[in-house]
Formats: C-alpha cells, sequence, structure tokens
C-alpha cells in the first residue's frame, strides 16, 4: 500500500515553493527596514500556553488543537497560532528589560485540526509580526501598512481591510451582560457550543459558525467607553491620513479571545471564511495575564499559502529575472565531453548561474524537451566537436535560435541573449 500525505497537509513542490520563500524574503526584508527581529520558537508547546492565552472556550482551543501526552506525561499541544509563543518567549527572556518596546517577527507551521478545504489546511504557515509595549493608535496603524506593503509587494493588488474595535474590558462587561440576556431570549435555537459558553463566554456566539447571523440579529449594539473610542478614532485618522483604504466592519470579531481594541482582517475577492490572508490585532492584556509586567501590544500574521494562492490566481508570480535556468545538454557520451562538461557547469554555477542537467543516456530530443519541461530558457549543448574547440551551442528554448560560442563567451552570450 502506498502511504499519502496525511489528510489537511500538502508538500510544497518547487515551483510552488518559491513563490514561499519569495514572500518569506520579502517579508525579512521589510522587517528589516521596520526594525523587527525574527524570534524562532517550538513547534510546540505546554497545552495550557494555548488555553490561557488564545481562550478554553474558543473553536481553536476547544475543536482544533493536536494535543499530546509526551513519554514524560506533560500535556503538550502543535503550536495553533505564533503570537502565544512569542509571548511566553518575551516574558520568558526577559525581552521587556532590554528595550521599552520590542518588535519581533517569525516566520513557521501552525497547526489546526480544521475541516480541509481550498485555503485551509491542517498545518500552514504564517508570518506573523508582533510589536510589543506600544499603546498609541500609531503603532496599530504601522502595522496594519507593514501588512499592505508585504502583501502589494509580492504582488497582491486587489485587497480589501476590514477593521473593528473589540472594545476593552470596561466596555465589554455590560455589553456581555446585555448579550446574555438577548441569548436567553433566543436560547431555543443556539447551537450546542453557543448554549455551553453562554455561561462563561457569551461574546464566541458573535462568530459561532452555526449561529452567528441571529446571534447578531438579537445582540445589543456595542457601545465603546470613551478611551476606546478615542482610541479607535485616531486609528481612523492615521489610516486616512496614509490614503489607506478601509471598511469599517462592526461584524469583525475574531476567533482568539486575547484581542482588545483593534482587530482587522485583509482579505482578497472579498471577506468569505478562507478569504482572509492576513489577520491582526491589539491585545493589551495578553502578556500579562500569561504571567509577565502588564505589557500593551499588537500584531498580525499572514496566512502564507492564502498569499500564495491569491497571487497565483491573479498569475502574477514573477518571472525570474536574469537568464533564468540553463540547461546543459550532452550530444555523446564520451568521457571527454562529460569531464568538459562538468568543469563547465561548476565554472558557471561560481559565475551565480543556474545550470542544471538530465541524463547523458538520453538523447538529445529528450534532454531538450526535459529542459525546456524544468523551466530552462537556454540550453548549453555539449558533443565531441565542442569539446575539442572548447565551445559550446547556447540555444535559446524559447525562440528556438542557437549559436556557436567560445567557452569563456559564454557567460557574455547568455547576458545580452536575457
Ligand atoms: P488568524 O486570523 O487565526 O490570526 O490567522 C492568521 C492568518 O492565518 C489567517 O488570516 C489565514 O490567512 C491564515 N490561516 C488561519 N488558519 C488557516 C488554515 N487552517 N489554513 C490556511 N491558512 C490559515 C492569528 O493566528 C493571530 N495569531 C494573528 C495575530 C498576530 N494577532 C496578533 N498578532
Amino acid at each position: 500500500m502506498i502511504i499519502q500525505s496525511v489528510r489537511g497537509t500538502r508538500d510544497i513542490l518547487p515551483r510552488l515553493s518559491e513563490q514561499f520563500v519569495r514572500l518569506e524574503t520579502i517579508s525579512r526584508q521589510q522587517a528589516a527596514l521596520w526594525g523587527f527581529g525574527e524570534i524562532r520558537t517550538p513547534t510546540f508547546e505546554s497545552l495550557s500556553l494555548f488555553q490561557r492565552g488564545i481562550g478554553d472556550t474558543t473553536d481553536i482551543v476547544e475543536k482544533e488543537m493536536y494535543v499530546f501526552e509526551d513519554r514524560g506525561g506533560r500535556q503538550l499541544a502543535l503550536r495553533p497560532e505564533g503570537t502565544a509563543s512569542a509571548v511566553r518567549a518575551y516574558i520568558e527572556h526577559h525581552l521587556h528589560h532590554e528595550h521599552k518596546t520590542m518588535r519581533l517577527f517569525y516566520v513557521g507551521s501552525m497547526f489546526r485540526a480544521e475541516r480541509p478545504q481550498a485555503g485551509r489546511y491542517r498545518e500552514f504557515e504564517q508570518i506573523g509580526f508582533e510589536h510589543f509595549g506600544d499603546p498609541s493608535a500609531l503603532a496599530d496603524a504601522e502595522l496594519i501598512m507593514l501588512a499592505i506593503k508585504i502583501l502589494m509587494n509580492f504582488g497582491i493588488k486587489q485587497i480589501s481591510l476590514g477593521v473593528n474595535s473589540v472594545g476593552c474590558a470596561n466596555c465589554r462587561e455590560p455589553f456581555k451582560n446585555q448579550l446574555k440576556e438577548s441569548l436567553r431570549v433566543i436560547r431555543d435555537s443556539l447551537c450546542e457550543d453557543c448554549i455551553r459558553r453562554y455561561e462563561k463566554n457569551p461574546l464566541r456566539s458573535l462568530d459561532c459558525k452555526i449561529c452567528s447571523s441571529i446571534v447578531r440579529e438579537a445582540a445589543p449594539k456595542f457601545i465603546l467607553c470613551p478611551e476606546c473610542s478615542e482610541h479607535h478614532g485616531r486609528l481612523f485618522q492615521f489610516l486616512n491620513s496614509n490614503k489607506i483604504e478601509f471598511q469599517e466592519d462592526s461584524r469583525l470579531v475574531r476567533g482568539l479571545d486575547y484581542y482588545t481594541r483593534t482587530v482587522y482582517e485583509i482579505a482578497v475577492g472579498g471577506h468569505g471564511a478562507q478569504n482572509a490572508i492576513c489577520g491582526g490585532g491589539r491585545y493589551d492584556r495578553l502578556v500579562e495575564s500569561l504571567g509577565g509586567p502588564p505589557t500593551p501590544a499588537t500584531g498580525f500574521a499572514i496566512g502564507v499559502d492564502r498569499a500564495v494562492e491569491a497571487v497565483a490566481a491573479t498569475n502574477s508570480f514573477h518571472e525570474r529575472s536574469g537568464p533564468g535556468l540553463l540547461c546543459l545538454v550532452l550530444a555523446d557520451v564520451q568521457e571527454n565531453t562529460q569531464t568538459y562538461a562538468l568543469r563547465l557547469v561548476q565554472e558557471l554555477r561560481l559565475k551565480q548561474i543556474a545550470v542544471t542537467h538530465s541524463g547523458p543516456e538520453d538523447s538529445m530530443k529528450s534532454q531538450l524537451r526535459q529542459a525546456s519541461k524544468a523551466g530552462a530558457n537556454f540550453a548549453l549543448i555539449i558533443g565531441e566537436q565542442e569539446t575539442m574547440n572548447q565551445t559550446a551551442i547556447l540555444k535559446n528554448l524559447i525562440t528556438g535560435d542557437q549559436a556557436s560560442i567560445g567557452y569563456n563567451d559564454i557567460e557574455k552570450a547568455l547576458k545580452q541573449s536575457t
């Protein structure tokens, strides 16, 4: 029996993995420009970190985590997101002692046992940015601008940004009580999860996959306290003055409990379940609730798989610049020819020219076909004659043009042809 990849996971093959690397590279370049340092945290953590960090009545913690006990009887979980881990590391290494504000970013796999479908995987990659120590709306605006900058540089143009405020404990408490009243009236129409969460966390019903629409209809209006309202107004001012287009989306609540005030999502092709390519917001209480000093914080994460799919959908995968891949084609299997070929490819690679080749046992026609399939733009054909004369035939695989050139002129000829 053939063993296949596990449901909800996938192999990222070479053409696609290039796009993952491209987005990672753009993110790292921007991170350096915006003063973020890279952090690498473990793939699994104590289960309690996510229960306390994300909230034990969220869908992620209740239904979607990969939880296991290790040989030492410890309760562990594969990380479903990166913020809780970044906060744990921030506290564990006393990073607040080093600087008043701290900017961290990470790239890595996250794991959620959701029902797999297009754009939704059980292992997926996130690139996340977290900014600790700055309570201002300016910090929120700056991070939103960073997310947009990365996505635009990657080639995603048609994005829509939805922004909301989920307030703070002060404005949420009275709302929670009013919401409970409203939910009591429609209790019979609620799903089992919402009935169970009613006492502990009725706010989660607002983004319940089953009953959010009836809940929202019945819910009272959420009123921000004066401080949260001012923060929200400032954020809008900053976004407007930087000409960032956004929609105020009062329905946006996000699936993680740690948010306070600003929350946002960036989507492509409208706001649908799998269209969100980036999500984030402010989480001013999380550091303290995980045992650190009171520290305001704000951040976002880009879903790399979805961002790559969004670019693929618009066909704007960038072509490689320069001569691209060169394929060496051998016209015979003589030892001399192979020795000459080996020397040639080594020298070309030293000059930063990417070279591949297929099996010399194959016919020339087959080698050329394989060269095109591998995405090569040029082939360098070498036979007995070329080995003797220290030359090569440079063939443009797109136009079919070809010319014999001297060994020392290959680099120059390639540059001229591109
Ligand atoms: P999130 O909205 O849960 O936020 O995830 C961020 C992004 O990860 C989503 O917008 C989506 O693109 C991608 N994503 C989520 N689940 C999947 C999945 N099953 N398959 C493929 N892609 C997925 C967070 O995780 C927060 N930690 C973001 C944050 C950072 N907030 C503050 N700082």
